[in-house]
């Protein structure tokens, strides 16, 4: 593999390289604002701590989709769009019963999205109102997807979706075949809300490439959960329960600032911190870990709140990193019963709001998005017979 040390090569023909784009500032939006150093986070003109406070899913849904808040008949409008739209076409039903049991969640959920085109006379790019209205189906259809999948792949009668309630109250029920309570649905409400929209990042960026060559939003929402489901990015959530759990398997032994420390010795990254913008606290962080707690006291596993906080104070005294959103989702999660390859497809049935809010918002005022690479390879060399080589 060629060393992709640039110290020796003439890039004075390309005045903007920049590895993994760090600072790039490629589009505009009226999505969401960050601001790393305060730990800052806006949606559509409100910050993360008042929608926490106030905000329901749904709501968060419009705000991003319309750039306001809903007034109560628009919000009603929304949720029997949502409830009306919960149900599965049955192929992509019947895929999700006779796909491999062992797949990974993400990419049951990544084939079967991409399947739902299918079934909505999707053609192209589609005027700005079939894109609402494929925002909504995909928005709807995801928990089914997700809930169906795990009850197939456990051996258990696929749960219909239910004609009212929440899309979080409907997720528990679907999952779990049995009506949440109000604090599980409001903690699950709480992490949509807190999932739903973060500027520039990987799979925002794959949805506004793919927009921006005029493909359909199916295709944009199919490869941004492609880009969501690496570890670097989404799939940190399942790896920072399965450190967790593998603490946890240590009988009474588990360490959690020795294995922080001997991972950082081992230059080895801990997921669930670090960020490419936050340089402080990830603002949703604050609120999970006061979930996290909460639910761990309520729960019995009070060690795994422990162990994390231990790995918290050890990160910021070794290397003075905070962790982000999917540190503490991760016991939030794992506190009300779900499993922990389920969890990175929790975060994309939150995000498909903010992805195709930035299609939407791509599609009205598009370029195609097309950077340059550097060539550190040889040129023009001869040919070399087959016989030869
Ligand atoms: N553990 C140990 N060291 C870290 C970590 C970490 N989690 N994150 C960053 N660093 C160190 C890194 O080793 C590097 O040190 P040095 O300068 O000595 O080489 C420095 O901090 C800068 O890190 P980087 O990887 O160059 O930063 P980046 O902006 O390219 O990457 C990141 C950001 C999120 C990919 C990275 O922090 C990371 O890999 N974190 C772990 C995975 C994770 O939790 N991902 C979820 C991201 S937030 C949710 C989301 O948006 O998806």
């Amino acid at each position: 593999m060629a060393q992709h040390n640039l110290e020796n090569v003439d890039t004075s023909e390309y005045p903007h390289i920049n590895k993994g784009l760090d600072g790039i500032v490629a589009f505009s939006t009226t999505k969401s604002f960050i601001d790393g150093q305060k730990g800052e986070l806006i949606y559509s003109g409100y910050n993360i701590d008042t929608l926490a406070e106030n905000a329901t899913f749904e709501e968060v849904c419009f705000l991003l989709w319309h750039d306001r808040l809903p007034n109560s008949s628009e919000l009603e409008e929304l949720k029997s769009d949502l409830i009306a739209q919960r149900e599965l076409p049955s192929p992509v039903l019947e895929y999700i019963k006779t796909t491999n049991k062992d797949a990974e969640p993400m990419s049951v959920l990544r084939s079967a999205v991409s399947m739902l085109a299918d079934f909505q006379a999707v053609k192209g790019k589609g005027s700005e109102e079939e894109n609402l209205k494929h925002a909504v189906a995909m928005t709807a259809q995801m928990p089914t997807i997700i809930a169906a999948f795990d009850r197939a792949r456990n051996g258990l009668e696929i749960v219909a979706p239910l004609n009212e309630g929440s899309t979080a109250f409907n997720f528990l029920y679907m999952l779990n075949g049995e009506k949440p309570g109000t604090a599980a649905e409001k903690t699950m409400d709480l992490c949509l809300i807190l999932h739903a929209e973060h500027g520039m990042n990987a799979s925002t960026f794959t949805a506004r490439t793919i927009c921006a060559t005029e493909s359909d939003m199916f295709s944009a929402v199919t490869g941004a959960i492609g880009a969501l489901k690496g570890p670097l990015h989404g799939g940190a959530n399942t790896a920072v329960m399965n450190t967790l759990l593998e603490l946890q398997k240590q009988n009474g032994k588990a360490d959690p600032v020795a294995f922080t420390k001997e991972k950082l010795a081992r230059k080895e990254k801990i997921m669930g911190f670090g960020h490419r913008v936050y340089k402080t606290f990830d603002p949703r962080a604050f609120h999970l870990q006061k979930m996290s707690k909460q639910l761990s006291e309520e729960t019995g596993q009070e060690k795994l709140y422990d162990w994390s906080e231990a790995m918290l104070k050890t990160m910021k005294n070794e290397k003075n990193i905070d962790p982000n959103v999917d540190f503490f989702s991760a016991t939030v999660y794992y506190s009300i019963g779900i499993k922990p390859d389920l969890y990175t497809c929790i975060f994309t049935m939150s995000r498909v709001s903010g992805w195709s809010a930035h299609y939407i918002e791509q599609a009205a005022n598009n370029r195609l998005i097309r950077p340059r690479a550097l060539y550190i390879g040889e040129k023009n060399l001869d040919w070399v017979p087959l016989e030869d080589r």
